[in-house]
């Protein structure tokens, strides 16, 4: 893997880049029956070796946490290609995927007309290009390669010099990446999406508020570290519903929609004999500007 300039040096890598998440998508295509998210590139793209592996440790995928672990990541792909859908329906023709990682749905776009910014990390995209190459997986002309460091650059900027028009409708998904962020550099990306895109483009990204246990101890280090060695820490970024959806109300987004676990599981996991349900606080969020 290359080196990560820039980075938190207390990020787990694996995790940060998104190949734990690839992983789960993979191992979802071989586990669970009926699948929530069909993905017939998750495999390859993960690797030979990792595929290997990954059918070596069946059993491992059936234990209740990372059961559920690999339902929410497949139900947050899965809502993010529901709402292409649903954007292709009302003429969006620009689908934004914001910390990409190892997303597939580049390389199986089924819209001839659809153009995919790939936008992500510097360091995580090249490492991506290369996963690419050795999975011999074609790259379409619709793809666009856009490197940004959100901590460091202003995705406006970055969009305009990659050929995004802010004239036409666009669909952005923020998925699984908004607790790599600190709470200022979020709001920035949100913002740069109010002032970049056309009246009624729209983003979608998952977030999961902190339980009364992540809240405690919050509340401690804001009492009892000082702010300076507090900031020096990289942490999760932990999103609650009603401050998240007062401060994209004020950005500027016209309207906001949260779909909460309970109805997340009616949605997606109803009526499965296998028990895969989302068990954490995940909550799904639509935001149209
Ligand atoms: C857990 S991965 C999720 C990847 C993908 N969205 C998925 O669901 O498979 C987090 C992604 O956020 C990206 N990311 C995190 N911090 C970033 C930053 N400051 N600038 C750009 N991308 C960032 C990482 O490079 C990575 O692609």
């Amino acid at each position: 893997m290359p080196k990560i300039n820039g980075l938190p040096p207390d990020w787990q890598r694996d995790e940060f880049m998104g190949l734990n998440v690839a992983k789960d998508r993979a191992a979802h295509q071989i586990v669970d029956d009926p699948k929530i998210f069909e993905d017939p590139l998750a495999l390859r793209i993960i690797g030979a070796e990792a595929e290997s592996r990954l059918r070596l440790s069946f059993a491992k995928f059936q234990k209740a946490e990372e059961s559920a672990f690999r339902a929410a990541v497949a139900v947050r792909n899965r809502y993010a290609e529901d709402e292409l859908a649903r954007s292709i329906q009302r003429g969006v023709r620009q689908y934004v995927i914001l910390g990409a990682g190892l997303d597939t749905f580049a390389y199986r776009n089924p819209f001839p007309n659809l153009r995919v910014f790939e936008v992500d990390h510097p360091a995580t995209q090249a490492w991506k290009r290369s996963c690419l190459e050795k999975a011999a997986i074609p790259i379409p002309a619709t793809v666009s390669y856009v490197a940004v460091d959100f901590e460091r650059e202003r995705l406006a900027d970055a969009l305009r010099k990659s050929g995004f028009n802010s004239e036409e409708l666009a669909l952005v998904s923020f998925i699984g990446v908004v607790r790599y962020l600190r709470r200022e550099t979020l709001l920035g990306v949100l913002s740069s999406i109010v002032s970049s895109m056309r009246a009624e483009s729209e983003v979608v990204f998952d977030f999961a508020p902190p339980s009364q246990l992540e809240r405690l101890r919050e509340l401690a280090e804001e009492v009892i570290v000082n702010r300076r060695s507090r900031n020096s820490r990289f942490r999760p970024t932990y999103l609650d519903v009603a401050p998240l959806t007062r401060d994209l109300k004020r950005i500027g987004f016209a309207d906001v929609q949260l779909v909460a676990p309970k109805e997340i599981n009616a949605r997606y996991c109803k009526n499965r004999t296998d028990g895969l349900l989302i068990r954490n606080r995940m909550h799904l969020i639509k935001a149209r500007v």
